[in-house]
């Protein structure tokens, strides 16, 4: 499927009779770049590609609008490539179950490294996904976030993606000498692995909107496997208060988790999202709160984990509304050297 759409193929006549003969296969997309496109020339490709524009999956999901801004083309021209990405990249419309098959079987597992969170998510987490961490302050969310983020640069055989981790700080607690503690519990090299983790610090949502772009442009040449964004949603309640502002506030969340959806699925990679709890005090019963951002967030994210503290400075991890796994409950340490059973 679309992923190996980054494979180039050095020789284009072998290439598009190749696209003849694979065409009506459902199951089977062709290697294709950008400039299989129809009426897609060399200065198209490159203002594409300027844009961060690599694949034909990325364009296949922008709309004419937002496409024509990025990249500075015509909207007429922009419409043209989008329809034309979507029906090579195999994504206009409904695809075989055989064929989503073949695009789960890309999925790949990040290990969290602590055992009895792997287990609770059938191995770890998953590529392809959403993740939404939620808690109160203090839980972990942000140490999850680090500890991942140094797992990501760990090679594929030892648990991690061998990827670059982009990391969306919203609350500026981003703290590279903690990812330098956990990077040694690992027996990494600190430096190393600071240098594939790329931080950009948010100062309001829009900014936060807009640094998903970044992520395109900037992921040129890297292999993208991890965003995370801590928090999510606090520039989002921050900015977007009181009843008559809510609409608004999802309509704008609703859209960034799109975007970072897309990004998830162009990189076969791992969205990590953080979101703060708030009180909800009229609650009779069960766990008196509850999520900020409400539905919208709960349909978006492929996995929820709730974090809690426990006694002894333990944590307990639950999982809620996987598609797949039953929800449960693991229990684990924050440690100097990071997480742990
Ligand atoms: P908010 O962002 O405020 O909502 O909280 P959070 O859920 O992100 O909490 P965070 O991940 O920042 O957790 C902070 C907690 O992690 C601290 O209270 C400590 O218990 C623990 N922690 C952080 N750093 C260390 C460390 O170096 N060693 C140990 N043992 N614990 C740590
Ligand atoms: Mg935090």
């Amino acid at each position: 499927m679309p992923a190996k759409s980054k494979t180039i193929q050095t020789d284009e006549k072998d290439q598009s009779s190749q696209v003849e003969e694979q065409l009506p296969m459902e199951d089977e997309v062709p290697e294709l770049t950008i400039e299989d496109l129809p009426g897609v020339g060399p200065a198209t490709a490159e203002k594409l590609r300027e844009a961060g524009f690599e694949e034909l999956l990325s364009l296949a999901v922008m709309s004419p609008a937002d496409l024509s801004e990025e990249a500075e083309l015509g909207e007429a021209v922009a419409a043209k490539i989008i329809a034309a990405a979507k029906k090579m990249a195999n994504i206009g419309g409904f695809v075989s179950g055989d064929a989503l098959l073949e695009r789960r079987k890309e999925v790949q597992k990040l290990s969290s490294k602590v055992q009895s969170i792997d287990d609770l998510l059938g191995g770890g987490f998953e590529t392809q996904a959403l993740v939404e961490v939620y808690g109160e302050f203090g839980s972990g969310k942000t140490q999850i976030g680090h500890q991942l983020a140094v797992n990501c640069t760990l090679p594929i055989d030892q648990g991690g993606l061998d990827g670059d981790v982009f990391y969306i700080d919203t609350e500026d607690t981003f703290r590279p000498e903690r990812i330098s503690q956990m990077a040694r519990g690992h027996g990494l090299d600190p430096d190393y692995v600071l240098s594939r983790i790329h931080v950009a610090r948010a100062y309001n949502s829009a900014h936060q909107m807009l640094l998903t772009d970044e992520i395109k442009r900037m992921s040129k040449g890297l292999k993208v496997k991890m965003i995370i964004v801590d928090s999510l949603t606090s520039h989002f309640r921050a900015e977007f208060i009181g009843r008559g502002m809510l609409a608004r506030r999802q309509q704008k969340l609703n859209s960034h988790l799109k975007d970072l959806k897309q990004l998830a699925d162009v990189n076969n990679a791992l969205v990590l999202v953080t979101n703060q709890v708030h009180a909800k005090p009229d609650a009779l019963w069960g766990d008196p709160t509850k999520p900020i951002g409400g539905h919208i967030l709960a349909h978006a994210s492929t996995f929820r984990l709730y974090l809690r503290k426990a006694k002894g400075g333990r944590r307990i991890a639950r999982l809620v509304d996987s598609p797949n796994l039953p929800d449960g409950e693991c229990v684990y340490e924050v440690t100097q050297d990071g997480l742990r059973d």
